[in-house]
This record gives structure tokens, C-alpha cells and sequence, in this order.
């Protein structure tokens, strides 16, 4: 399959080489792991692509007790890209990303030091830039950062990002919305799920409502259940004291796989704008049932306790495998089985929508239960660069109606030239810059996925043991029966 480039566009990016007002980021939580990893490596990676304003400053903030020096917030942040960066910080573009970098630290008793660096970099940059304050801080900070932005005056006129977790259930992310509403207004607030940035993500969209091939069987007449899958080969990452206390439903159920199931369960949108989009997923929550613990398994790999900083009698899960249920007028009656875990058997990031299945009276000899299963289906790999995949039956050459599961693929890499291709995060900061919101979450989808949640929040099943490198523990047959789990090139459960 091959298909033209210029076909390609972006949800709500105006054009690929859209750039945003000059502008001074301030970068809270500098010092920090996801900064480290992501986010200085992500901003260099922009400015590389020429996708960062003509002209910007970039000031890193965390407490006096973790305070740099600009030299060591240059050198933080070079090795920063050395580690985990898509392009290596040497030439002329890391010399100009180096320059563009100071610190200023904040307590909330003294934010002085970082009021000084802002006032520097804005005269600096010149003129009237923008002002984007990206909160990677923990969240028992978050609050006192949020008020000394207003205090200060910080956020006046400014956009805020800010990083999961959005509270941990529905009275605590009711009091987040609260303290950030209090400083912002939902316009100038862009709560970041990186999920929503992968390329993928969009071609969700493309794919359902740019073709008049798939969009008219979106529905329960002709899907019989979709499946969610996420599963990790990687453990905790020597993140215990953060796992144990989120648990793998509040780090990725909650934030990224009922995302995702908002774009693929969604009605169309009259346009791609933030207002539009964020209104229907929003309608795909309201119409989620509240989660049904009978229908939730929760597993914990083996060896999790013995991780170093972790509870040897814990029941935080590593894994949680659950089915949901959208009670609308397309998706009534058709289960959506969202999985994730650590420490499995693969890395996938996986929609697989099954279609209901023929009648087959007339091929006695056609492949039964699995088998037929995998044949009827439209894959969709969104993990990156992704594939697109369609499954069905077939005749195999010869005299006799034998029937074999074929399928047809479409594969990013194949087809592009990854010319314009960013990381889910780098896209959402840069989107966040150009002041879009079509891909971050609301304030009222938030609260409505905590609500639904609570049934579990509240009464956890145990956890269950299973081995690492599987599949989660084998309750989760029964869970999904008559169906069956299903990955992509024949593992299945
Ligand atoms: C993060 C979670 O948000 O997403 C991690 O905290 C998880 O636990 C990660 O591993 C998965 O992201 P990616 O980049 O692999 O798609």
C-alpha cells in the first residue's frame, strides 16, 4: 500500500511547520525525572525540527534545596539529551538551545530567584513573549506551585501545562481543579496525556472519518467487542515509592487507556477544533457505566515484592485487565476489555475491533473459535511509528473450499518519510505553545472517569500473582469469554 504525503494532516495543527509566538517556558521540576528523560530532551528535539519559536528562553525552576547554576542547568540538560534524546546535543543547534537555558529556583516562601531569571529572559527574548509554565513536579507540590504562580503574578496572561496524575480519585481531582481554576482559567490550562500525542491517536480520527469505508460498521450492529490492549515488558523501573502508591488502574487506566477509548468510541465531531473533539469524548465518559468490579482483574507480578521499596505484603497492582461498557446508542452491549500491566510478555500498544461473525453454514470447513476470531478484525497498532491492520477469511487455492485467515496491512514506516515525526510529548508541547487544546484533557472528563472509577477505588478485588513475561494472571479468560484476548502475530490468551 502506498499513500501521498501531502495527504497526511495533523488534528488541529494548523500546518507542519507551524511556529509558536516567541516565548519564555518555565520549566518546573528541572531537575526532575521527567524532565531528564522527556521533556529537556523533547524541547531540544522542537528546536532542532526549527519547531520552537524564532525566539525563546527556557528557565528551569525546582526548590533552593535542589538549586543549579545556569552552567549546571546547561550541563543537566546536555547530558539529559545525551541519555534519552532523539538527537545528539552537538553544533550550532545545541549551541543555541544551550544559550537559550537558565535556572531560577522557587520556594513557596521565596520565589525570588526564579522571578529574577524570568525577568532576564524575558528582556532577552524581547518585546511581549508568551509565558508556558510546565508543572513536572510531584503532586504533593503541586498545589503550592499553582498558588505562588498566581501570587507572583506568574500566570497572568500565561499557559499552564500540567502532568499526570490528575488527582488519585474524585474528591482529590475535584480539589485539583479547584486550586488550578482558582489561578487559571480552563482556556490556559493543558493537562498532558502523552498517549493523545502519539501519531496514532490522530489517525484514529483519519481513519474513521476521513474514509467512507469504516465509519458506517462503527457501531454494535457490526462490532461485537474492541479491545484495548497495552501491555509492557518493562518492571517499575525502580519507581516503587511512586507505583505503590498509584497501581497500574490510576497510571494508565484512568489517564491513558479510557483516553484512547474516548477517541475510538466517539461520535463525529463537526470539526477537529479543541471544542468539538473535547466535547465528544467528554460524551463517551458521561456514557461510560460506572466500572464493575466483577469484571476487573487485578494481578501483581511475581518478584514485585521484592522490589527494593516495595511492601512485601503489597496489593498494588501491576497489572489490571477490566471491561468496560459505553451504554450509548452505538455502543450499547458491546464490551470494550482494556489491558495493561507490567512486566509481560511483549510491548504493544494495540485497538483490535472484532466484527460480529457471518454466518458460516455454508464453509464447513472454516477456521473455528480463535482462529475465526483473529480472521474479523481491524487491528490498529499505535505504538510508534503503528500499523493498520484488517484480518479476514479467504479461500485457499485448490478444489476445495478450504478457508485461511489473510489480512492487509498499512505500515507507517513503509510509507513515510518520518520527516515531520515527533514524539507523543514533543508534539503536545509544541501544541500547547500554539495554544490548541484539541489533545489534552478537560476538567469535566477528568472528574467523570475518577467518578466511574470510585466502585473500584473503593472495593479493590485482590490481587492475583502471575509470572513474569506472561499475560496476566488467568482469571482474565474468564473475564473476557466467549471471546479471547488476542495480540497480534498469534499470542492470545
Ligand atoms: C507513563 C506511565 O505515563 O506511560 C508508565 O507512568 C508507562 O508507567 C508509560 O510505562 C508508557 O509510555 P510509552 O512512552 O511507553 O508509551
Amino acid at each position: 500500500m502506498s499513500v501521498s504525503e501531502e495527504s497526511a494532516s495533523q488534528v488541529g495543527q494548523p500546518a507542519p511547520d507551524a511556529r509558536p509566538d516567541d516565548h519564555v517556558i518555565i520549566l518546573f521540576g528541572a531537575t526532575g525525572d521527567l524532565a531528564r528523560r522527556k521533556l529537556l530532551p523533547g524541547l531540544f528535539h522542537l528546536a532542532r525540527a526549527g519547531l520552537l519559536p524564532p525566539r525563546y528562553r527556557i528557565v528551569g525552576s525546582a526548590p533552593a534545596q535542589f538549586a543549579l547554576t545556569d552552567e549546571q542547568f546547561r550541563r543537566h540538560a546536555r547530558e539529559a539529551v545525551q541519555e534519552f534524546g532523539l538527537s545528539a546535543p552537538d553544533g550550532t543547534p545545541w549551541q543555541a538551545f544551550e544559550a537559550a537555558l537558565s535556572f531560577g529556583a522557587a520556594d513557596p516562601g521565596d520565589p525570588r530567584p526564579l522571578l529574577e531569571a524570568v525577568q532576564r529572559a524575558e528582556r532577552a527574548v524581547g518585546g511581549a513573549p508568551r509565558r508556558v509554565c510546565h508543572l513536572a513536579v510531584p503532586p504533593a507540590a503541586f498545589q503550592s506551585v499553582i498558588a505562588m504562580l498566581g501570587d507572583t503574578g506568574l500566570a497572568t496572561g500565561a499557559r499552564v501545562i500540567v502532568e499526570k496524575p490528575f488527582g488519585t480519585d474524585l474528591a482529590s481531582a475535584r480539589a485539583l481543579n479547584q486550586a488550578v481554576h482558582a489561578v487559571f482559567t480552563e482556556e490556559q490550562v493543558f493537562r498532558i496525556d502523552h498517549f493523545l500525542g502519539k501519531e496514532s491517536v490522530d489517525n484514529i480520527l483519519a481513519l474513521r472519518f476521513a474514509n467512507g469505508l469504516f465509519e458506517p460498521i462503527w457501531n454494535r450492529y457490526h462490532i461485537s467487542h474492541v479491545q484495548i490492549d497495552v501491555p509492557e515488558t518493562i518492571g517499575i523501573e525502580g519507581r516503587s515509592q511512586f507505583f505503590e502508591q498509584t497501581g497500574t488502574y490510576r497510571d494508565m487506566i484512568v489517564t491513558h487507556l479510557f483516553q484512547l477509548l474516548g477517541f475510538v468510541a466517539m461520535e463525529p465531531p463537526t470539526s477537529l477544533d479543541a471544542k468539538p473533539l473535547r466535547d465528544e469524548t467528554a460524551k463517551v465518559f458521561q456514557a461510560l457505566e460506572p466500572v464493575d468490579t466483577t469484571h476487573v482483574v487485578r494481578g501483581q507480578y511475581t518478584g514485585y515484592r521484592e522490589e527494593p521499596g516495595v511492601d512485601p505484603s503489597s496489593q498494588t497492582e501491576t497489572f489490571v485487565a477490566l471491561r468496560a461498557m459505553v451504554d450509548n446508542w452505538r455502543w450499547a452491549g458491546v464490551p470494550f476489555h482494556l489491558r495493561s500491566g507490567k512486566a509481560m510478555g511483549q510491548r504493544r500498544q494495540v485497538v483490535t475491533l472484532h466484527f460480529r461473525k457471518p454466518p458460516l453454514r455454508m464453509f464447513p470447513d472454516s477456521p473455528a473459535g480463535p482462529h475465526a476470531q483473529r480472521a474479523n478484525a481491524l487491528v490498529i497498532d499505535f505504538d510508534d511509528p503503528g500499523w493498520i491492520s484488517v484480518r479476514f477469511l479467504v479461500k485457499e487455492p485448490g478444489p476445495a473450499m478450504h478457508l485461511s485467515a489473510a489480512e492487509m496491512t498499512f505500515r507507517y514506516a513503509d510509507s513515510f518519510r518520518n520527516r515531520h515525526g515527533l514524539e507523543g510529548y514533543e508534539r503536545l508541547l509544541l501544541d500547547a505553545m500554539l495554544g490548541n487544546q484539541a489533545l489534552f484533557t478537560r476538567s469535566d472528563g477528568i472528574e467523570r472517569l475518577w467518578e466511574i472509577s470510585t466502585p473500584l477505588l473503593d472495593n479493590p478485588p485482590p490481587v492475583q500473582p502471575y509470572p513474569q513475561g506472561g499475560w496476566g494472571p488467568d482469571a482474565i479468560r474468564r473475564e473476557i469469554a466467549p471471546h479471547h484476548w488476542y495480540l497480534p502475530d498469534g499470542h492470545q490468551g
